[in-house]
Formats: C-alpha cells, structure tokens, sequence
C-alpha cells in the first residue's frame, strides 16, 4: 500500500488511533485558522494603525525642519506632540542599539516597515518595550526621539484568540474522547470475550454498544455457543458408543474366561486390547471440556505427577523449573492427562523422560524430554494426528497404542490458547515435547 512505511510508526490501539482522528482535523483547523485569518487580518488592522502613527510622525519633523533654530524647534514640537500623546526628547547622537525587537513581537516587523515607508528620515526603531516603541527621526536640528505607545501601533495582540481556541479545542476533545471510549468498550468487552474463550474459558459477556458492534457481539455469542454445542455432541457420541460398547466386552470377557484356558487366551488379550481402545476413545473425546476451572500451581501439578510415577519405579526426574507457586486458572485434569500422555510416550519409546515447567506472567510451558528415538521433523505433524502412529516397525514392542495420544495433548493445548511443539532433545537425545498454554 501506499503508506505502507507510515504503518510502523502509526500507534496500535483502537483508542490512540480514535484519538488522533479525533484531534487531527481539529487541529489542523485551527492552524489554518490562525495562520490564514488571525495573521492576515492582524496584519491589515497594524498597517493602517501604523500608517496613522507615520503622519503623526511626518508631522513633527516637518515643524521641526521649518523651525529657524534648535530651540525654536524644540518648543514647537512639543507644543504639537503633548495632545498628541507622543513623549520627545532630543538626544545630542542617535543611540546605536539598532532595530530591536522581541522575538514574541510578531508584528514588529510590519510595524518598522510601515513607519520606514512613511516617514524615509527615520533613523532607527526601537521595539526592546513591550508597552512602547521609540523612533529616531532624522530633522535639520538634530536627531529626534518620539516614545509611541505600542497600542497605537498595533492590534491588542491576538494571544487571547489563541488561547480560547487552544482551550475550547482541548475541552471540546476531552468531552469527544469520552464519548468516543464508551463506543470502544463493548468492542475492547467482546475482544476479552473471544481471547477468553480461546483460552478455553467462558465469561460471561452479554453484547452492547452501536448496532454493528451489537451485531458482531451477538455473531461472536452464536458461535461460541455453536462451538460449545458440537464438542458437546462429539463427547456425547463417542462416550456413548465407548459405553455402549463396554456391556457386550465384559459379558464377552466373562464367557471367554469360562472356556478352555490355552483357546481363550489370546482371545481374551484381544478382548482387554480393545477395552483399552475404547478408555483411549472416552479420553480422546473428554481431552476438549468437561472438568471445570481450577486455580492450581502449574509446577505443583508436574511435581505431583512426577512423585505418582516414582511411587510407580519409572525413570521420571524432574529438571530446575521456573516460576513455581503461582495461582492460574486452569483445566487441571485435562493437563495431567496431557502431561501423562507426553510422560507415557517418552518412556514408550524412550528409556527416561526429564520434564520440567516454566511459568511466566503470558505463558505457562511445559517439558518432556526422553532419550528414544525421536520424531524426525517431517513426520512431527503427523504424529499429532488422531490415530497416527509412526512407522509400525519401530513400534512393534513398544506395545500398541492407538495413535490418540499426540491428538490429544494438542486439543488440549489448542483449547487453553496455545500448542503442542515437538522438536530434538539437546540434553536427552530423544524427542522434546513441549506443551505451551496461555495464561
Ligand atoms: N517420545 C517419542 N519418541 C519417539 N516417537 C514418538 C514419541 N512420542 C510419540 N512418538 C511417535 O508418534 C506416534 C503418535 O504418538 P501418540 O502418542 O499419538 O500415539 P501412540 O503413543 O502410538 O498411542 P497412544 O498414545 O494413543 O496409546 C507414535 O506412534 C510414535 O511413533
Ligand atoms: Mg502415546
């Protein structure tokens, strides 16, 4: 695009941005207020007061030139200056402090000119008071010097113009942002709403504001609960066919175990496998909801998953973790049954897992280590798939699972905000399997 290089520098937020098209056009328009109207019309109004003053001015050197001497010329002067309301005096040299003038006096300079313009004899103008302007004027008995009060120069400057603008545009501003935050909110209320929700928390939020803001709340209100609707229904279907299926496999188990020991055998490992299929299923469909929110500590629930399996005499250590103790919100069951997948995996396919946790105020990221062979990196995406399994050659004694394991750990991820990432262990040789989720 055409601003394509503005974009880095243009702030992020809907507020700031609000804000600035808010204060832009205001005041963009009164620079040009001030600039095209103050400017020029105070201009006009001190030429003409100066042009006054210039005849004044011109008047007083004409006496003084027609005067036959410096006395003559001196009460001749004065008699004309005192109604005029002009002070003279007349100093034996023209002092050298040249034209003067402060940098605030923007109308100096039109002033000086003017006068110069009126009356040519004019050796020097003054501006160093604010109140005062003093010019030298060259006569035949000498330099004169006049004090003009500056009112009569120029316009009452327009600094109070100014000032009423500068104040009425910050209020009319301050009272437009305050509209203008309460049209945001419900948009910053629905944008929490769906973050939350990508979270896998839902918070209550009901829709508000302008009528396109009301419309897209409402949407987003429909999708979650259509959302929530089909996880329900797939949890229901599969829980309920695993359920359905478990009757039949027990009386089926019975029967068998009544017959002939050396027949049934390897018909009741079957039997047992596909038991253990089905509790894969019910965790597959349970990985997305179901337990409700608990406030844990994230380290706790690793050490304590840790310590279950070294009651059980597996090789799971746990490595330095950071940020233990903290208190969030979390899906509690659903991520020891991640980390119990990930856990299970690694001694599977590894000899012995090394996990650790780190807790920081965005995240929270948990992880596996093991020392088997590893996921080479094009087939890691796969892997996560529901019933995946790598290479049946390497799995052969590694027992058959089902190929959920992965799946589910990345549902469950996906549902708390964040992912499932595998890459090489540098520590352990094996797979690393981390475990990301928002806070
Ligand atoms: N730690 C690991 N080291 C090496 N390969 C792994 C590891 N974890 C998973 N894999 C590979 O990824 C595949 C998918 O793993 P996943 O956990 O989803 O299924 P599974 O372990 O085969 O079965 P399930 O976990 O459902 O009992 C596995 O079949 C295995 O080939
Ligand atoms: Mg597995």
């Amino acid at each position: 695009m055409f601003f394509k290089w503005l974009k880095p520098y243009l702030p992020r937020g809907l507020y700031t941005r609000a804000l600035i098209i808010l204060i832009l056009p205001v005041v963009s328009l009164q620079l040009l207020v001030s600039i095209v109207f103050i400017q020029r019309h105070f201009e006009g109004v001190t030429r003409q007061m100066t042009a006054a003053v210039a005849i004044e001015l011109r008047y007083l050197r004409d006496v003084a030139d027609a005067a036959p001497n410096r006395a003559t010329a001196i009460t001749d002067v004065a008699a004309i200056a005192s109604p005029l309301e002009l002070a003279v005096t007349w100093p034996p040299v023209v002092p050298q402090v040249g034209d003067d003038r402060l940098w605030s006096d923007f109308t100096g300079d039109t002033v000086a000119a003017r006068l110069r313009e009126g009356v040519p004899q004019i050796a020097q103008v003054s501006m160093a008071d604010r109140s005062r302007v003093t010019v030298w004027v060259a006569t035949a008995q000498g330099p004169l010097a006049v004090d003009v009060p500056r009112r009569r120069l120029s316009a009452s400057n327009p600094h109070q113009l100014l000032v009423i603008m500068v104040v009425l545009g910050a209020l009319m501003t301050t009272i437009a942002y305050l509209f203008l935050r309460n049209q945001l909110r419900p948009i910053t209320r629905m944008a929490q709403a769906a973050t939350d929700y990508g979270k896998g928390r839902i918070t209550p939020y009901s829709p508000g504001g302008a009528v396109e803001v009301r419309a897209a709340g409402m949407a987003f209100l429909d999708m979650r609960q259509r959302l929530e609707r089909q996880i329900q229904q797939r949890t229901m279907m599969l829980s309920g066919v695993s359920h359905d299926l478990r009757t039949p496999l027990t009386r089926l188990r019975l029967g068998l175990s009544l017959l002939d020991d050396a027949e049934a055998e390897p018909m009741i490992r079957d039997v047992d496998e596909m038991q253990r299929l089905l509790d894969s299923f019910l965790d597959y469909a349970r990985s997305g909801v179901g337990d409700p929110l608990e406030t844990v500590d994230p380290v706790g629930i690793l050490t304590t998953l840790v310590a279950d399996y070294a009651r059980m005499d597996r090789p799971v250590t746990l490595a330095p973790s950071t940020g233990a103790g903290a208190n969030v919100p979390l899906h509690a069951l659903a991520i020891r049954r991640a980390l119990d997948n990930l856990i299970g995996n690694a001694l599977r396919y590894g000899h012995r897992a090394q996990v650790s946790a780190h807790v920081t105020d965005r995240a929270i990221r948990y992880v596996v280590e093991d020392d088997g062979p590893g996921i080479p990196p094009d087939q890691r995406e796969e892997a996560t798939r529901p019933f995946s399994r790598l290479d049946p050659a390497r799995n052969q004694d590694a027992g058959s699972g089902v190929g959920l394991g992965l799946a589910i750990v990345a549902d469950i991820a996906r549902s708390h905000g964040g992912a499932l990432r595998l890459s090489d262990s540098t520590d352990m040789g094996g797979l690393k399997a981390e475990l990301v989720l928002a806070r």
